[in-house]
């Protein structure tokens, strides 16, 4: 081969190369890494990326001087030379690919067992789906709840998770934390996550689970082993203070305010109505105020603001000193007339 060929195959080589790193680096497809799990698939992930890149570059520049080398000229209608084959480069095509899809399975293999390994002791929270909502509780705690996902930096934890037996699947998905699992009625599943970078990070259903689906999300949020001590400890305290304090403690552990405006909680959703227009919503349903805020926790269905889906999980499982909390921190305290 002239030296010529060789330096053209080069520069191909080098265009083509240079325009698939681009398209790999450039848009930003994955998000930053927040969990060594997803940093385990980020490398998978450009390790796979990098053997494209260079067989890409390779196969375009072997194409682009034969298009221009060995085209046809406009007069010639002569057959092609009879060709006998090349063992050399059949034996080098055929054991080059299968030495890098080895290792890109050996690789693979490695981050998916290491992703599944919790370690000695990891840290448990139970999550539990329903349409359309996510709870995540603390068993070592005494069972305190939250309708955010918190957990500590630079900690193993293990998530065991389940749908409510009779709703549907759903599926947790942190995209920094790099993993999905799907939840099931009535069967465990678990995900390890080991966070290694403060922040808050979107939780996000992955599995089509009916009307409220896209409304089906929440936050995990990062901490310290400090702040996440200190959060743990006064979430305890709250669930345990009556009247308004704890109302307003359980209106945060459920998450209510994701979805819902309600000024004296601070929260400005805007999937449900405005709670700060109950009132004029009881006189609508034709209800006391506290009996209409009871029922439209325990059964959210019986009643629908026109004007919104009936996406909202029913509360029938909270226990009554929470719901009662819940009225009275709603309601004012008020009563309320027909
Ligand atoms: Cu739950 Cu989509």
């Amino acid at each position: 081969m002239r030296r010529g060929s060789i330096v053209q195959l080069l520069l191909f080589a080098l265009v083509a190369g240079g325009a698939a790193a681009t398209l790999a680096l450039v848009p930003g497809w994955l998000p930053t890494p927040a969990s060594r799990e997803a940093g385990r698939i980020d490398f998978v992930f450009w390790f796979v990326t990098v053997i494209c890149v260079a067989i890409f570059a390779i196969v375009a520049a072997v194409i682009v001087y034969s298009l221009l080398k060995f085209r046809v000229r406009p007069d010639d209608d002569s057959d092609g030379e009879p060709i006998h084959g090349h063992t050399g480069l059949e034996i080098a095509w055929t054991a080059v690919p299968t030495v890098l899809v080895i290792a890109i399975a050996v690789v693979s293999a490695i981050v998916l067992a290491k992703n599944g390994h919790a370690g000695a002791n990891p840290y448990r929270v139970n999550v539990r789906a329903q349409q359309f909502a996510w709870s995540f509780s603390y068993p070592s705690k005494g069972g305190v709840t939250s309708g955010t996902l918190r957990l500590p930096v630079d900690r193993s934890v293990k998530l065991y998770m389940r749908s409510k037996e009779t709703d549907v699947i759903h599926s947790f998905w942190v995209p920094e934390f790099g993993q999905k699992q799907d939840l099931l009625p009535g069967e465990t599943t678990t995900l390890v996550i080991t966070p290694d970078r403060v922040g808050t990070y979107p939780v996000v259903c992955t599995e089509l689970c009916g009307l409220g689906h896209s409304v089906m999300r929440t936050k995990a949020i990062v901490m310290t082993q400090p702040a996440f001590n200190a959060w743990i400890r006064a979430q305890g305290k709250a669930a345990n203070a009556g009247g308004s304090q704890g109302g307003k403690a359980a209106f945060v552990a459920n998450g209510c305010g994701s979805c819902h405006t309600f000024a004296a909680a601070g929260t400005t959703g805007k999937i449900g109505p405005d709670l700060d227009k109950l009132p004029q919503y009881a006189q609508q349903a034709g209800k006391p105020l506290d009996a209409f805020v009871h029922e439209s926790i325990v059964d959210s269905k019986a009643y629908v603001q026109s004007g919104y889906q009936p996406v909202m999980p029913s509360f029938a499982s909270l226990p009554k000193n929470q719901v009662d909390a819940l009225v009275q921190f709603l309601t004012g305290g008020k009563k309320g007339g027909a």
